[in-house]
This record gives C-alpha cells, sequence and structure tokens, in this order.
C-alpha cells in the first residue's frame, strides 16, 4: 500500500513536471519583450515593409517566433530552457538523452549511420531500409549486409524482421568474419505492423551489436495503453522518431533517441558529433518549440489519444462490416515477425472490391478532397493523428460511393486481368562498396548490357519497396526482369529507375 501510494506520487509528479513547455515558453517571453533586432533573420520578426506579404501569409507572430540560435534565457546557457525540454523530451520517450531534429527523421537517420561508423565499419540493415539510411551508409562507408523483411506478396507489403531471422543474419555474418558493429531495423512498418523490438535487442546485444531502431512512423508509441511501447523502453540503442508524422509536431521536425543500454556511454559523444555534421547552425526555433509542445500534448493528451484509438477501432468496425472492404491487419498474426499493430493506421484491405488502391486514392481526392496516406494495387492506408478524431462516417460513406461509382466499373474491368507480381528476386553480390559504386565513375547501358555489371545507383520496385540493387552491387538477370515487370505493370513504378520503363541503368565503368 505504502509502494503504491509512492509510486502514484512518482507518476503524479511526473505528469506535473510535463504540463511545462520550457522551451516553447522562452519564446513567448522573449517575444513579449519586444526585442529590436540588428541580427538574422533578415525578415526581423517584422516591422512590415518587405516582409509585410509573409508577415500577412503567415500570422505577424509566427514572424517574432522565427527567432535564431544562441539567446540568453532560450538556448544559450546550462540548464537553458531548451535543455529542459530535451530532458523532458528524453524522459517522455524512455531514453537517456533525446536530440531535437530540424531535417526530418532523414537527418536521424544519417546521423545514426554516421554515429555508428565510430563502432566499426560492419552493419546488419534492414534490407526494406529507408533512403536516408541508405545514403547515411554511404556517407559513413559503412559495409552493409542485408536482413529481409517478411513480405506480403498479396499486398505487396514489406513488414519487418523476427529475433529469429536476425540471429541468423549475424550469425551468417560472423561466420564470413564480419561481425556486424551495428543492426538498422524498421517498426512500425508502413502498414502498421510492429516487430518485437525487445527480442531483437537482445539478439543484437547478444552479438555485441547495438540496435537502431527507425521507429519513424510510431512517434505516438508508449502514450496510451493500447498503443505498443515506446522503443527506448524497450531495449532500443537508437531511435528514429518522426514527430511531425504522427504525434502533431511541425513538418519536418524530428527526434533521435538514445536508448539507456549497454551502448549508450559510447554512443553519446559519437552523436553528438554525428548530429553537428547533420545539423543546420540556424536551427528552426518554430521547429524546435512544436516538439516541445508536441511532447506535452501527448503526455498529457491519453484521453485523446485513447479517442482516436477509439475511433480508429469504429472505422475498422465499419470496414468489417461491408463484405467489400476488410483490414490487411487482421491477418497480421500469419507473420511471425508481427508482434503488435500501430491502431492508428488502417490499412484497407481492398482485394474484393476489384479496384486498385491508386484509383481509388486518386478517385477520393478528385471527388472528396480525401486524401489517404497511400495505396498499394489492393489497399489504401490512413493514417490518424495521435488525438484526432476524423469523421469516419463521412469516410466511409465516401468509399462505398467511390466504389459504387460507374467508373469503378471501368476500373474493375480494366484490373480483371492484371497480372500478379513477379516473386522478389535476391539481390546480386556486392562488387564494390556502396560508397565506391555511388562515387565511381558511370556509365548509362542498356538493361541487357547491365547484367553483370556493377550499379552506381539504388533502385526500388513499388510494391514492395525494398531495395532491389544497391551502388555496388551485380546487376543480375533476374533483378533486371523484376524491375521491367513491375515497372509495365499499371500500379507499379521503379524509384531510382533513369527512366520509367527501366531501359537504361547507371553502371560503374569498367565494373
Ligand atoms: C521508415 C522511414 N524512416 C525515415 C523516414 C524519413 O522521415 P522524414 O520524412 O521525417 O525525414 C521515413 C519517411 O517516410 C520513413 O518511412
Amino acid at each position: 500500500m505504502l509502494y503504491s501510494s509512492a509510486s502514484h506520487q512518482v507518476a503524479a509528479d511526473r505528469l506535473a513536471r510535463h504540463q511545462a513547455t520550457p522551451y516553447a515558453d522562452a519564446l513567448d517571453r522573449y517575444v513579449d519583450r519586444n526585442p529590436v533586432q540588428l541580427m538574422v533573420p533578415g525578415h526581423g520578426g517584422t516591422d512590415r515593409g518587405i516582409s509585410g506579404r509573409l508577415a500577412d501569409f503567415l500570422g505577424d507572430r509566427t514572424l517574432a517566433l522565427d527567432i535564431p540560435m544562441l539567446i540568453e534565457g532560450v538556448d544559450l546557457e546550462e540548464g537553458s530552457p531548451f535543455e529542459q525540454a530535451l530532458e523532458l523530451a528524453a524522459d517522455a520517450w524512455g531514453a537517456r538523452r533525446t536530440w531535437f531534429l530540424t531535417n526530418g527523421a532523414s537527418q536521424a537517420n544519417r546521423t545514426a549511420a554516421l554515429a555508428v561508423r565510430g563502432l566499426g565499419d560492419r552493419i546488419v540493415a534492414q534490407r526494406s531500409a529507408h533512403s536516408s539510411f541508405s545514403d547515411g551508409v554511404l556517407l559513413a562507408g559503412i559495409t552493409p549486409s542485408y536482413v529481409f523483411p517478411s513480405v506480403d506478396a498479396e499486398h505487396g507489403m514489406a513488414h519487418g524482421v523476427s529475433p529469429a531471422a536476425l540471429d541468423a543474419a549475424l550469425t551468417a555474418a560472423e561466420a564470413e568474419g564480419r561481425p556486424a558493429t551495428a543492426v538498422y531495423v524498421i517498426s512500425p512498418s508502413y502498414f502498421g505492423s510492429v516487430s518485437d523490438v525487445r527480442g531483437l535487442s537482445d539478439v543484437a546485444h547478444a552479438h555485441g551489436a547495438p540496435l537502431i531502431v527507425d521507429g519513424a512512423w510510431g512517434p505516438h508509441f508508449g502514450f496510451h495503453p493500447e498503443l505498443p511501447e515506446s522503443p527506448a523502453r524497450l531495449g532500443a540503442d537508437l531511435v528514429i522518431s518522426s514527430t511531425h508524422k504522427l504525434a502533431g509536431s511541425l513538418t519536418q521536425s524530428a527526434m533521435l533517441h538514445l536508448g539507456d543500454g549497454p551502448f549508450a556511454d559510447r554512443l553519446e559523444p559519437l552523436i553528438e558529433r554525428a548530429f553537428a555534421m547533420t545539423s543546420s547552425t540556424s536551427t528552426s526555433a518554430i521547429m524546435r518549440a512544436s516538439l516541445d509542445i508536441a511532447r506535452h500534448a501527448l503526455m498529457t493528451g491519453e484521453e485523446a489519444i485513447g479517442r482516436s484509438v477509439a475511433e480508429a477501432q469504429r472505422f475498422r468496425d465499419m470496414l468489417r462490416a461491408d463484405a467489400r472492404f476488410g483490414v490487411v491487419s487482421d491477418a497480421f498474426d500469419r507473420f511471425d515477425d508481427i508482434v503488435d499493430t500501430d491502431l492508428l493506421r488502417v490499412p484497407i484491405d481492398l482485394t474484393a472490391t476489384g479496384v486498385s488502391g491508386h484509383w481509388l486514392r486518386q478517385r477520393l481526392i478528385d471527388s472528396n478532397d480525401l486524401h489517404f496516406e497511400m495505396a498499394t494495387a489492393t489497399s489504401l492506408v490512413a493514417v490518424i493523428g495521435a488525438g484526432k478524431t476524423p469523421d469516419f462516417d463521412f469516410v466511409m460513406r465516401a468509399l462505398v460511393a467511390a466504389v459504387e461509382s460507374e467508373e469503378a466499373a471501368q476500373e474493375r474491368a480494366a484490373n480483371a486481368d492484371a497480372a500478379p507480381f513477379p516473386a522478389l528476386p535476391a539481390p546480386g553480390p556486392f562488387r564494390l562498396s556502396p560508397r565506391d559504386g555511388y562515387f565511381a565513375d558511370t556509365e548509362v547501358v542498356a538493361a541487357a548490357d547491365a547484367v553483370g555489371r556493377v550499379s552506381a545507383d539504388t533502385l526500388a520496385a513499388y510494391p514492395p519497396g525494398i531495395p532491389n540493387v544497391l551502388p555496388g552491387e551485380e546487376i543480375t538477370d533476374q533483378t533486371v526482369a523484376f524491375l521491367q515487370a513491375v515497372a509495365s505493370s499499371p500500379t507499379g513504378y521503379v524509384r531510382g529507375a533513369m527512366d520509367p520503363g527501366v531501359a537504361r541503368f547507371r553502371v560503374v565503368r569498367g565494373h
């Protein structure tokens, strides 16, 4: 009893601390002083003149809040409001330390790759890594090997990696005499599947490597009992978090969390250096403030987040009640890497409608100004911001009207004999490091002549969006056939290709 009232008190004290928005408040105070600014930014926080249109557009107060870095009482001194905001964010997500980023989770990925290079140059990475992480690997001069995510071939979706698959990949790397110095996985997936982060971190640690979790799509995790836990509380050593995606901060603002695990002491100075390398020296105060405010909203918004979850569940039930629709995540238990689901993401199964997700997505934009996050040939994916409650009755009516329309009948007929996507081929071997492949002298050759050559580009067929060729890898005939087959299908495309039909490849001269 004594223990429970003590722990209640700890929780109450913690919540009380999170009522504050120290950095945002410091900006408010600064603006209220109405300072005379003979410094950047050039709009001077206005007094209008040439900045009148910008002030009308954004509002005078927005310009006043757009102040430069290194201001006393804001972010200059030790223990500044900015530092307090960072500490509160670390506490909120269960991290030892948190960095605020203003170039998206893309910056977090590049920072993480540059940082872990300080531990060694070998990494085992989930093959479906976001391009920003692959770019970081390339910048850092890391040699990756890959572990493939599970793929739902029916819907063209890539999910995650199971601890067993990771263990096998790490063991294989060791057997080749190239033990991994870091591991990179993605959870949640674009479709809301969540990996066993605790199991993955145990495996990575048992192999002597820190675990980086690209949790770009899960910044709201840990803020409601029905949502998955924050990866930093599950043993992840670095967590990439795209706060703007579902957690309410401004577009492009993001966070990088350092977990409090066995690698934290070594990683902390490495991140500091890498962060300096990837950051602007004129970081946006407005974006930073939006991160401070988003943290406060999540920490104090459990009820509102609960309403979002309940509404998303109601939407799922509406879909289940109509035989033409389904919920893709209802069948997640078919995949051994998926242990949980992000309830704020609703992947709709359209198979029974006979229309493609791409067609339906565009149709809803054109007829209802209704915008879904993404589509595949057989699905449409809704993303619900934490704490938001969109009008799902309207959404459901729009979906039904669209699939019952005359245009849908035509789309169904056109779709009837669409060929299924071919199976994903294994990538060719690395003949150069990604960095050497990327920076090499290159030439462009016809597809038939590219077979056996070394790629200078990254090419990824969508679906499922897993890179089929990376810089430095050999291009195989199966890869060329696969890329061209996807490119020629009505709903597929190849990201990074030189032309839409993948008729030409950029290859390394002499290789
Ligand atoms: C898995 C993953 N990581 C990182 C990013 C980059 O995030 P941002 O757009 O915030 O730079 C994305 C973007 O969609 C992503 O899907």
